[in-house]
């Protein structure tokens, strides 16, 4: 298969630029530090050096190979390997007078194979203390900024091409043209499509897998839902999912799930487990001891279902591509902690783990479950955490909560779509613990407040409130107050993660 690699270097937007290049649908991966032994095997089209943390004249710094030059494959630099280019070619680096931050105007000089159609002058996202101060021979410089005066420079003849810039950030308005002139400069065929990539994946897992038996933790989240529906098309019945309904799922979830799976050929077994969780956690206040108490419990039933399913084969995991990039590659397969539930026991009888999904980002994720005919409700999914509504009712979790939070969120859930708001990452009700007085009718109310909440982030480990439009927070609280029995206000958290975080316990 034809492929760029992309030798990762630390730098924050590296799983960016393999996304930009999928874009140009070519297969693309991220390795750190290879070898160039490891590399002649990965056999790439081009490679992309990305940009890190490092300085380049430092000691110790990671320096792609320098025998990457002389595999006659296209090679692009981007910041810090922008810089690594010039320092293995022969060129200089130091520290720039002027740090640049932020967006700058860059100006294209002359021809240039990279910036082949791109505007003269145009936006580009830098963000650099060192900078070249000379090219290496052979190489011509195509463009500057005000205080980068070699802000791109190309060997056209080698087709090796170096940017100060980061093009894969959004904020690089010809970003994307960037790539696409590179992939055209690899000679890539662009011929990696979502629909080949299923074909291909249930291909490979018949082959595998063959006749040996398959079982699947299903969360009804996007990445087990897909995993499961692949398996389901490479093995039919020989693949057996488990869904665990611990009671706190959202209005409706558990049917809406088992709903979908009825249609795929394979065997769905759905444990009603709502009464066994609430009694584990009756009496429990602390969020990190439900916590604990509703992964151990998950695990317990999902122990005692496979032991009747007998030895599998196989166990499923949604493990997708930013979990194996972070994760580090290279290092021997272990049982990750499963995403949704919080880790799946240890003495499962399997003999190996299958990640169909590690390949793949998560949007590339949704695509897949479309081309497999997945329904819209499940393969655009919010995240919603594996411990459910445990960590979205503050304090003692009762069966009466759970029904005011399943009830409020349903709705609230009902008229974001209804207002065609869809920029949200997630969003979701949850039920404080806090009582106040109101007034219904003529009569005095002491109930429950409903918080809602609704964050933008990329990352999810930062998060900032969303502008919900007034009048429909003012429809939703009204129909939570008029609806939903129990409770009498309904506030909006606009919080930021950090200090906040993005659920509420
Ligand atoms: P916090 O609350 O930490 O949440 O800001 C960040 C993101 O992680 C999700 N989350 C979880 N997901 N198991 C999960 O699978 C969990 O225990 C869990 N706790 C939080 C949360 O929904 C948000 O997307």
């Amino acid at each position: 298969m034809e492929m760029i690699l992309v030798l990762d270097f630390g730098g924050q937007y590296n799983q960016l630029i393999a996304r930009r290049v999928r874009e140009n649908n070519v297969y693309c991966e991220v390795h750190t530090a290879l070898g160039i032994e490891k590399i002649r095997e990965l056999n790439p089209v081009g490679i992309i050096l990305t940009g890190g943390p490092q300085s380049v004249y430092e000691k110790n710094s990671l320096l792609p190979p320098a025998e990457i030059f002389d595999l006659n494959v296209p090679v692009l630099g981007i910041c810090y390997g922008a810089q690594a280019v010039a320092k293995v070619l022969g060129g200089s680096v130091k520290p720039a007078r002027v740090s640049e931050y932020g967006k700058t105007e860059l100006e294209i000089s002359g021809e240039s194979k990279l910036f082949k159609g791109v505007e003269k002058k145009s936006v580009v996202w830098m963000s650099h203390t060192d900078r070249i101060f000379a090219a290496p021979d052979n190489f011509s410089v195509t463009a500057a900024t005000k205080d980068c005066p070699i802000a791109a420079m190309e060997n056209t003849e080698k087709n090796f091409y170096a940017v100060q810039f980061h093009p894969e950030v959004v904020h690089t308005v010809e970003g994307k043209k960037i790539f696409s002139n590179f992939v055209d400069i690899c000679g890539c065929r662009r011929d990696w499509k979502m629909s080949s990539f299923v074909t291909d994946t249930i291909n490979q897992l018949k082959n595998k897998i063959g006749d040996g038996k398959v079982l699947c933790a299903l969360s009804g989240g996007v990445d087990s839902s897909v995993a499961a529906v692949l398996l389901s098309k490479a093995v039919g019945k020989n693949l057996t999912c488990v869904f665990v309904d611990h009671g706190l799922l959202r209005k409706n979830e558990a049917a809406e799930v088992a709903a979908v799976f009825k249609n795929f050929d394979l065997n769905f077994i759905k444990v009603e487990a709502g009464e066994r969780f609430l009694n584990k956690l009756r009496g429990v206040v602390e969020p990190e001891r439900k916590r604990k108490i509703i992964g151990e419990e998950f695990i317990r039933v999902f122990e005692e279902v496979s032991k009747k399913i007998g030895a599998v084969d196989y166990l499923v995991q949604g493990t997708i591509y930013p979990d194996v990039i972070e994760s580090g590659l290279g290092k021997s397969a272990v049982i990750k902690s499963h995403h949704n539930v919080g880790g799946l026991p240890d003495f499962v009888d399997f003999k190996e783990i299958v990640e169909p999904l590690r390949l793949l980002f998560k949007d590339e994720v949704r695509q897949a479950g479309r081309e497999l005919g997945l329904p819209e409700n499940i393969v655009s999914r919010q995240p919603f955490p594996g411990p459910g509504l445990g960590i979205r009712i503050i304090g003692e979790i009762t069966a009466e909560k759970i029904k005011i939070v399943q009830d409020a969120d349903a709705i609230y859930r009902e008229e974001i779509s209804k207002a065609g708001i869809k920029n949200l990452s997630q969003y979701f009700a949850a039920l404080t613990n806090m009582r106040s007085v109101g007034v219904m009718g003529d009569g005095r109310t002491y109930d429950f407040a409903v918080a809602l909440r609704a964050v933008l982030t990329s990352d999810f480990m930062t998060a900032e409130a969303a502008e919900i439009p007034w009048g429909v927070l003012n429809v939703v609280a009204n129909r939570i107050v008029n609806e939903v029995k129990g409770v009498n206000r309904v506030l909006y958290d606009c919080t930021s993660k950090p200090p906040a975080t993005i659920e509420f316990e």
